[in-house]
């Protein structure tokens, strides 16, 4: 039986959305959490799992730290260098970037593998179009489609420099923690 959801529920689960001054841009990401997970196989949000290489770590809590460690560094760069950023465009696609993997992936007996819909649309093109149809901004939307290595494009900005790095740091924490290959070995 499929858990289903408020609004109010979807948000205790990313206690970081409180950080958005657009609160309408708030709802909507909760809203199209929602949404994507009703299209998922997943019956309960919090087990979803962010990857099959990262065993037993869920999407939402590796959302969370995507939100937190994107923010740690633009702390760093404001506090030592003086630059700032968009705030509220570094929250809402760190808290989108990764809403396409519940869709992406389904559970197994044992876990978690990439479904047909992960193997054929290109990773973060499902949370690009959530955010598009909803009217989130170029800004916003370009970070979703380029903070995946899958993508021919790469971000070209801070808020989306932010999130690529803290996503590829959590990625590889797990990675290691788990004993599996790092994104880090495609490059030796
Ligand atoms: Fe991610």
């Amino acid at each position: 039986m499929k858990k289903q959801y408020s609004i109010e529920e979807v948000a205790a689960l990313f206690p970081e959305e409180a950080l958005l001054k657009n609160r309408a841009w708030a709802k909507k990401v909760l809203e199209i959490w929602n949404e994507a997970y009703q299209r998922s196989k997943w019956d309960d949000m919090t087990e979803a799992w962010y990857n099959p290489l990262a065993p037993g770590i869920s999407l939402v809590t590796h959302t969370r730290a995507c939100v937190l460690g994107a923010l740690g560094l633009v702390d760093v760069l404001e506090k030592l260098f003086g630059e700032t950023c968009d705030r509220d465009v570094l929250v809402a696609s760190c808290l989108l970037h990764d809403v396409c993997k519940i869709v992406e992936y389904e559970p197994t007996p044992d876990g978690a593998h990439k479904g047909s819909l992960g193997e054929t649309y290109q990773h973060g093109f499902l949370s690009a179009f959530y955010a598009e149809r909803e009217g989130f901004p170029e800004e916003v939307v370009s970070i979703l489609i380029s903070h995946t290595g899958e993508s021919r494009k790469i971000p070209r900005s801070i808020e989306g420099l932010a999130l690529y790095y803290a996503d590829v740091a959590d990625a590889d924490f797990h990675r290691f923690l788990a004993g599996r290959e790092l994104l880090l070995d495609k490059h030796k």
